[in-house]
């Protein structure tokens, strides 16, 4: 089993890194030196989408929202709620329609979660989140970006423009063609390239704060 299935999220990777304590990679506070945008949102309410074990949920909680974790890993979901005990998950596919109502949360945080879909998907995810946002409301993320060109190899298959069958998985690499049409409808605060180590490997990626 290797794709983007909910049992490969729960039976593999997240059985690994929790059983074989590999979570060192969680201590990475990437939204800091976004702070002083994030610190201007009015209603302290957020959405950590596809949360894993909840790096981003605890930084978030650490600021004052009140957050709800969502992802479709169980295992994940479990141990999240282990090293945060007030923390509240949900479980849900992020593909799916989102379970929030219109205009109700103020930010939206998707770090390494929403690099998995093709291009129908991946807006209609973009849409669902802006429909959920309050206006003003912030959508905050991290999705590889096209320069891990080391991610391409001899046996991987392009699906379609920047999205992948590679070593079993799917996965979008973002250039900023792609951000042109998933931004359209929103205010650009932030859009940078960066590298950061996960897992032990360096990769590149795009950082994103934009605005309802
Ligand atoms: C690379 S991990 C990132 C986790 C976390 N945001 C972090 O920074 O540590 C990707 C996460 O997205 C979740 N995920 C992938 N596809 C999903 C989907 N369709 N619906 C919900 N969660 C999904 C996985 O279960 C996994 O926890």
């Amino acid at each position: 089993m290797q794709d983007n299935s909910q049992e490969f999220w729960n039976n593999e990777y997240w059985k690994d890194v929790i059983d074989n304590n590999k979570a060192d990679f969680i201590q990475d506070s990437w939204m800091e030196k976004y702070i002083e945008e994030i610190n201007k949102v009015e209603c302290k309410n957020a959405i950590d989408l596809g949360c894993g074990i909840g790096q981003d949920t605890k930084w978030l909680l650490d600021k004052g929202f009140d957050v709800i974790s969502c992802d479709f890993s169980k295992r994940a979901l479990n141990k999240l709620e282990e090293l945060i005990p007030n923390g509240k998950t949900m479980q849900i596919d992020i593909k799916e329609k989102l379970p929030f109502k219109d205009n109700s949360v103020g930010l939206i945080n998707a770090n390494l979660s929403i690099h998995y879909f093709d291009m129908e998907n991946t807006i209609k995810i973009f849409n669902e989140i802006n429909r959920i946002l309050k206006p003003n409301g912030l959508f905050v993320g991290r999705v590889n970006s096209d320069k891990n060109e080391e991610y391409i190899k001899e046996d991987t298959q392009e699906i379609e423009k920047n999205f992948y069958y590679m070593s079993g998985r799917y996965k979008r690499l973002f250039d900023k063609e792609q951000f042109d049409i998933l931004t359209k409808e929103w205010n650009i605060i932030a859009l940078n390239e960066s590298i950061t180590v996960r897992k032990g490997r360096k990769k590149a990626l795009w950082e994103f704060i934009l605005q309802k």
